[in-house]
């Protein structure tokens, strides 16, 4: 009997191990591979889209590609690259000095700091922006209103430089898109995405997230069109739904990503029902067979736990329901990560982890995370505008 007994403790504890090791063999971590639809990354390890305005003319140059090129190689930096906001045409920019991505001359522009970042080993998506009425006259086509779901302004600002100067300035009064104008907006990220690969991007990321144009659309605070852009959720996401069927058919869903920001407030973004919502926008988006879904959780930049309408927001729903509807691609969050965060996020399946303002400062954050640490703070003053400092000369390991 006691014979028996330790047999059956010995197998008990046979099995835990085999349980502990199956654990082990299933529990993700940032340091490998993932596939994200047709891109082969090296590390779950993303770094975030972050505008830094400091590309005069709209134009990418070499500064840019050394920025980049710093955070490229996976051993050191970033798995994945996602670019700055850049914008498909003249009226989707609404900041001073960010780069665009409609014209030959900005395609030419970019191919150096795309192969800038694949000399390094790494993999770099563009991410496809127009601000809708997140702009200034200023900075629109023949100094024009800019163009929005609705003629709503905007309780936001936005970023002008001059004479290298940054200065934050209320964003304009906008105008409602004539229903005429809509194919001619998605017929621009079409070819943004076909000029991205032109460029060399491995993918591109439509930046549906933060309250720029598709994201206006989307919420019924800045959507009050009766046409079948407006009113019912089917209607408020049908530009998304066409943005991302245009894109995805010219260059393949498998190197489109997209981002989206179900309960961030910025610049000014409301809704009351985002779960409903999103959890249509994700069951649209699972047969499309895209590289990865991006959501930043809770408010862009800052608390996790931000809540838009009644009852707190279910991410854990929003994936089921992309997944339910076929979705493959790799699930992919932001906000406020660190390592541990990210740990937890991986092991409760997220696949992969965008980082920004960690980003900004450590060029080499994969060697930091990997040995915990010591992290370079992020300087803001520096974030929107001017030259190499606090672009450039962020400090990496090996050299600090
Ligand atoms: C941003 N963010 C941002 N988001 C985006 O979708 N496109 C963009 O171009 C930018 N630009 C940008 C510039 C700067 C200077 C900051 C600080 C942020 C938001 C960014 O991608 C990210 O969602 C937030 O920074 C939160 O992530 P972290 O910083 O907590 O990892």
């Amino acid at each position: 009997m006691p014979n028996e007994t330790a047999a059956a403790i010995e197998i008990q504890i046979a099995n835990q191990s085999a349980e502990k090791n199956r654990m082990l063999c299933v529990m993700k971590n940032l340091f490998e591979p993932c596939q994200a639809g047709q891109l082969q990354l090296a590390t779950r390890i993303v770094m975030a889209p972050l505008t830094r305005n400091r590309a005069p003319h709209a134009l990418a140059n070499a500064l840019m590609a050394e920025y980049y090129a710093q955070r490229a190689n996976p051993a050191t930096g970033a798995g994945l690259i996602i670019t700055e906001a850049t914008a498909i045409s003249h009226q989707g920019q609404g900041y001073s000095d960010v780069p665009g991505i409609w014209s030959a001359e900005q395609v030419k522009a970019w191919q150096p700091v795309t192969a800038a970042v694949h000399a390094q080993g790494g993999k770099i998506v563009m991410q496809l922006w127009h601000v809708g009425r997140i702009s200034h006259t200023s900075l629109q086509p023949n100094n024009q209103a800019p163009v929005a779901p609705s003629a709503i302004v905007a309780k936001s600002k936005t970023v002008l430089i001059e004479n290298g100067v940054p200065r934050f300035e209320p964003t304009s009064m906008p105008r409602a898109l004539e229903l005429t104008e809509i194919p001619g907006i998605v017929a621009d990220y079409r070819q943004a995405a076909k000029n991205a690969i032109l460029a060399g991007f491995d993918g591109i990321e439509v930046h549906a997230a933060n309250g720029y144009l598709v994201d206006q659309f989307l919420r019924a605070d800045s959507n009050h069109r009766q046409d079948a852009y407006g009113g019912s959720i089917e209607n408020r996401t049908r530009f998304l739904k066409e943005v991302m069927t245009a894109v995805t058919q010219e260059i393949g869903g498998g190197r489109c990503g997209i981002r989206i920001s179900p309960v961030t407030p910025a610049n000014d973004a409301s809704d009351a029902s985002p779960q409903k919502l999103f959890e249509h926008v994700a069951a649209f988006l699972g047969p499309l067979n895209l590289a990865y879904v991006h959501t930043i959780e809770g408010s862009t930049g800052a608390a996790r736990d931000y809540q838009q309408g009644e009852t707190s927001f279910d991410y854990a729903a929003l994936k089921t329901a992309y997944q339910q509807a076929g979705g493959q691609g790799a699930w992919m969050l932001n906000n406020g990560y660190d390592s541990e965060l990210a740990k937890s996020a991986l092991n409760q399946g997220a696949d992969l982890i965008a980082f920004g303002k960690a980003f900004i400062a450590n060029p080499d954050l994969a060697s930091r995370l990997r040995q915990n640490g010591p992290y370079n703070t992020p300087e803001r003053a520096t974030f929107y505008g001017g030259g190499e400092k606090g672009y450039t000369d962020y400090p990496s390991l090996s050299i600090s």
